[in-house]
């Protein structure tokens, strides 16, 4: 079964193909990433304003790459909630018209679910269940036990910021371009990550699955503002060696909470599968630390790509497939689904 997957939550349009779920046939992006490094951050309209030019473009790429047509094309996922109103707006109106075009079933996709399942693409993990994930992006920063197909528990989230998100705010403030956790992790190499002893928030036992990383943020800050003081630079300019000092400083105490509280729950819940997913999975020194801090017996699994880690179609078209064969839905389906900034976690509540 083919499904064509459209993800327009942030600042990417993302379109795949995917067939059965997790194979993926192909796989387009366009972002204005870059032009919003310029900027520092997410601009909402602009982002639409790029995304509204780009997605037919990116569709018809996807669709070659795929060397597929509409006759083909089984069923249309679309990210259709949480996310910037004016960017979901572009994606599900689309898909709703090509839906109802071509006379396909259109399933709306939460965003977090649809970075669950990025892991089961091109074979990385197996279709196995129930497993721990931590979904970790710029937007979120949850702990989610799935049971099941579609049968998520929330069992932890952030009180405040998004761990990418404070990697997104550090880069800015040392300078570092948008988005933030490449070039952090980049710098980090370079640094100590002993140099500044940042605040671990592990928080009380009723929140000890919940995550805090405002204050983190708030400590990184006084301490560039420290460094600037205490250096003998024109212009309070920061040396590379303490940039790269407070990259791998933050970079570890962001890690070790993580990490931290990932393996304390994998313990609690009991599971032998533990997901890592969303853009902050890419963190090498994440990888590394949740695997030291899991018992061996403990699989880890994460997307197979860098480019699935991050926002992309295939992730939304791997996990509309899945939805379908839970929840079919009619080829008129279109004409119900609504993009939601806000959308709930978990929404599926068929049981
Ligand atoms: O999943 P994603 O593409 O978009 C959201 O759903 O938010 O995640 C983007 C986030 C950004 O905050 C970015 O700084 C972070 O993922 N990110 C990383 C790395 N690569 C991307 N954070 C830490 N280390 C990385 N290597
Ligand atoms: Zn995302």
């Amino acid at each position: 079964m083919k499904i064509l997957g459209i993800e327009t939550s942030c600042d990417e349009t993302a379109v795949a193909v995917a067939e059965d779920g997790v194979h993926v046939l192909g796989n387009a992006i366009a972002s204005s990433a870059e032009m919003h490094g310029l900027i520092g951050g997410v601009v909402p309209e602009v982002a639409a304003r790029e995304q509204l030019k780009a997605i037919l473009p990116v569709i018809d790429l996807a669709m070659a790459q795929a060397k597929t047509d509409w006759n083909a094309i089984d069923a249309i996922a679309v990210t259709n909630g949480p996310g910037l109103i004016s960017s979901l707006l572009v994606g599900v109106n689309v898909a709703a018209t090509l839906a109802y075009i071509h006379k396909k079933p259109l399933i709306p996709i939460h965003h977090i679910a649809g970075h669950i399942y990025a892991n089961f693409l091109d074979g990385a993990a197996p279709v196995s269940f129930p497993f721990l994930v931590l979904t970790v992006s710029g937007g979120h920063n949850e702990l989610i036990l799935v049971r099941d197909h579609f049968d998520f528990q929330k069992i932890g989230e952030t009180i405040d910021d998004a761990a990418g998100e404070a990697f997104d705010k550090v880069a800015r403030l040392l300078g570092l371009g948008y988005p933030g956790g490449p070039p952090i992790s980049k710098w980090a190499e370079k640094g100590n990550p002993k140099a500044f002893d940042f605040p671990r928030s592990h928080l009380d036992p009723n929140h000890r699955f919940d995550f805090s990383f405002s204050g983190l943020k708030t400590a990184v800050m006084r301490a560039i503002v420290g460094a600037r003081h205490a250096l003998p630079l024109p212009n309070g300019a920061m040396t590379d060696a303490v940039k790269a000092d407070l990259a791998a400083s933050f970079q570890q105490a962001v890690v070790d909470i993580l990490s931290d509280k990932l393996a304390d729950a994998a313990r609690e819940y009991d599971v032998s599968i533990v997901h890592l997913a969303g853009g902050v999975s890419a963190n090498r020194l994440l990888r590394q630390e949740v695997r030291k801090k899991l018992p061996p017996d403990v699989a880890l699994c994460s997307p197979q790509n860098l480019k699935y880690c991050t926002d992309n179609g295939a992730m939304i078209a791997g996990a509309g497939y899945f939805f379908s064969q839970k929840y079919p839905l009619p080829n008129n389906s279109w004409s119900t689904i609504r993009a939601n900034a806000n959308l709930e976690f978990p929404i599926y509540n068929f049981h």
